[in-house]
């Protein structure tokens, strides 16, 4: 089903197009009309006319049948257009009998590969992980939502020298205490134990330097060993991702340990194709274009010159992997923004090699920083980790102390303590741009008032609360819809917009424009209930129609928080 902007563009389009093929009309939302039309102004400049003339020919070459109210040439050149309360009532009635609420399926299926998450075995999970998780996730729902077949990909970090120091310290400990410590998650205890070992113990370090090799030589008892300290590492991630209520799987776990075997084929093929060269005996390509400081051109490792290959060659490797097996059309990263030149080189070098055709999307999604109190990277009081699990609890436990006194039996107070404590975290970290650096802070994330996690959903439970009143689960949607209050009509022609919201978060890859749009729509919510009485309407025909679009906010919040990965309790 077009949405409102689509069939809005489809009567724009002629009227450029008579002036100037192809012109784009530059159609956006507006708070003063329903749309602004920016596109006549540059028009006129590449046409060399007076721009209210231009705005006139194009108003007079606008078929308004049905769709267009009013459109008002403004300013210098400006274009506002003014709905038909009819179309709004149409794209509603359409909206409500549609499971996705108007969302429109993306004209291309596409196979969308997302990189998320990947954590480090034996090491813990820090809120850079957080972010990644609570980012891609939310890009996989949205993604899904649009109809595209997406596969995820945990690009888990289990590979590499130190696990040399890491399976003699597990040999030492002995299997079962080393499980039982892993097993509730004390990644970092392990692992600094034995990097305090291998700082002090000269034995102990040529023992794990001789792990490394056999290690890389696929000796059996060294691999079962490895898969030990892996498998273990995975079932905390696991355990961590089902308290966040994320999509990842332990299928989605791909480590880097899985491109081992195709490692050799990316140097062969690289150096078949002219690209590698020696550069103190490691093996590398130099993309142009990037330099270093001195100016000097930069190399992307791909053998180093212990023979070993890094973090670049596995990207490589899964960069082809994903193209030619799993048939990616776009590959997104979800990744902190201090691998951004990691990524392009990588990207770059594919595409050097052919393994990136034109055509296919491969995208660093970054983010920045999880911020403390004191606006530094946000550590524990010792200084160390933010251990994900704690921090989890501590959320639960502050949603709890924020909805005692609010009359749950204590089995319900448990589990909307933490659809809250998810949802305060996961729209906090979404809402920022995700470019951006954010303060960590309780008390802002859980308040029940701003733009929060909580306020939206308390928003929805609200809602829901009038129909429990009723005693009906939901209205039937009856075409009962009028748009009479100014205050209906602006709820309305918000709720429409759904679609260009999901537009604009996956034309950035920015799920902060769909949390901005909930929070409007909460707000519109709001204006509407003020100004409007549901149960008490005046009369029969309008309490009916109200209750529709009461309906209909619930649903699109719903479906909203959704795909943020929130949930949205039925009270709060
Ligand atoms: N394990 C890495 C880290 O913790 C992130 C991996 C990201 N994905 C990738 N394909 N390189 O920083």
């Amino acid at each position: 089903m077009p949405t409102l902007t689509q069939r809005l563009l489809e009567r724009l389009t002629p009227a450029f197009d008579a002036l100037e093929p192809g012109a784009d009309p530059v159609l956006r939302g507006s708070d003063r009309a329903d749309y602004q039309v920016n596109g006549v102004m540059p028009l006129a400049k590449r046409l060399g006319r007076n721009p209210r003339e231009v705005a006139e020919d194009i108003v007079a070459g606008i078929d308004v049948g049905g769709l267009v109210a009013a459109v008002e040439i403004a300013g210098p050149g400006f274009l506002n257009i003014t709905l038909t309360d009819e179309a709004l009532l149409e794209q509603l009635d359409a909206m409500a009998s549609d499971e996705v609420l108007g969302i429109p399926a993306a004209t291309t299926e596409e196979v969308c590969v997302v990189d998320y998450s990947a954590p480090n075995v034996a090491k813990e999970m820090h809120v850079g992980h957080l972010r990644s998780t609570v980012i891609g996730d939310s890009l996989c729902r949205t993604l899904e939502v649009l109809g595209h077949t997406v596969v995820r990909r945990n690009h888990v970090g289990d590979w590499g020298t130190p696990f040399g120091m890491l399976i003699e310290h597990l040999i030492d400990q002995g299997e079962e205490e080393a499980v039982a410590g892993l097993s509730v998650g004390d990644l970092n205890g392990f692992y600094s134990e034995a990097r305090t070992k291998f700082d002090a113990d000269e034995s102990f370090q040529d023992r794990s330097r001789a792990r490394v090799v056999s290690l890389q030589g696929g000796d059996a008892e060294t691999l079962r060993l490895w898969r030990i300290l892996v498998a273990e590492s995975v079932r905390y991630f696991d355990a961590v991702y089902t308290d966040l209520g994320v999509l990842l799987t332990p299928q989605d776990v791909v480590g880097e340990s899985s491109y081992n075997p195709m490692l050799e084929a990316v140097v062969d093929d690289l150096d078949a194709a002219g690209l590698v060269e020696d550069s103190g005996g490691a093996a590398c390509v130099f993309p142009p274009g990037f330099t270093n400081r001195e100016g000097d051109p930069l190399p992307l490792i791909i053998r180093k010159s212990d023979e070993g290959f890094g973090y670049a060659a596995t990207d490589l490797a899964a960069v082809r992997n994903r193209v030619d097996i799993l048939g990616a059309t776009r590959i997104l990263y979800v990744v902190g923004a201090p691998q951004a030149q990691h990524f392009e080189m990588v990207f770059a070098v594919a595409r050097m090699a052919g393994w990136l055709p034109e055509g296919i999307e491969a995208v660093h999604v970054a983010f920045g920083n999880v911020l403390g109190p004191d606006r530094k990277m946000f550590k524990t009081r010792a200084g160390g980790t933010v251990k994900l699990q704690d921090l989890l609890a501590e959320g639960i436990d502050r949603a709890a102390d924020a909805l005692a006194g609010r009359n749950h039996d204590p089995e319900t107070l448990d589990l909307v303590a933490r659809q809250v404590a998810m949802g305060a975290i996961k729209f906090a970290d979404l809402s920022t741009d995700r470019a951006r650096d954010y303060v960590f802070d309780w008390d802002r994330m859980l308040a029940f008032e701003g733009a929060t996690g909580p306020y939206l959903q308390y928003a929805h439970a609200r809602i829901r609360s009038i129909f429990r009143k009723l005693d009906v689960d939901h209205v039937p949607t009856s075409g009962a819809l009028r748009l009479d209050h100014p205050a209906e009509r602006a709820l309305a022609r918000h709720l429409v917009a759904l679609p260009d919201a999901i537009e604009s978060m996956m034309e950035s890859y920015s799920p902060s424009k769909l949390c901005t749009y909930l929070y409007d729509l909460a707000q519109h919510f709001t204006g509407f209930y003020e100004s409007c009485s549901v149960l008490n309407a005046p009369d029969e025909a309008t309490r009916a129609s109200r209750l529709e679009l009461c309906e209909l906010t619930a649903s699109t919040l719903r479906l909203g928080l959704d795909l943020l990965g929130i949930e949205a309790p039925e009270r709060m």
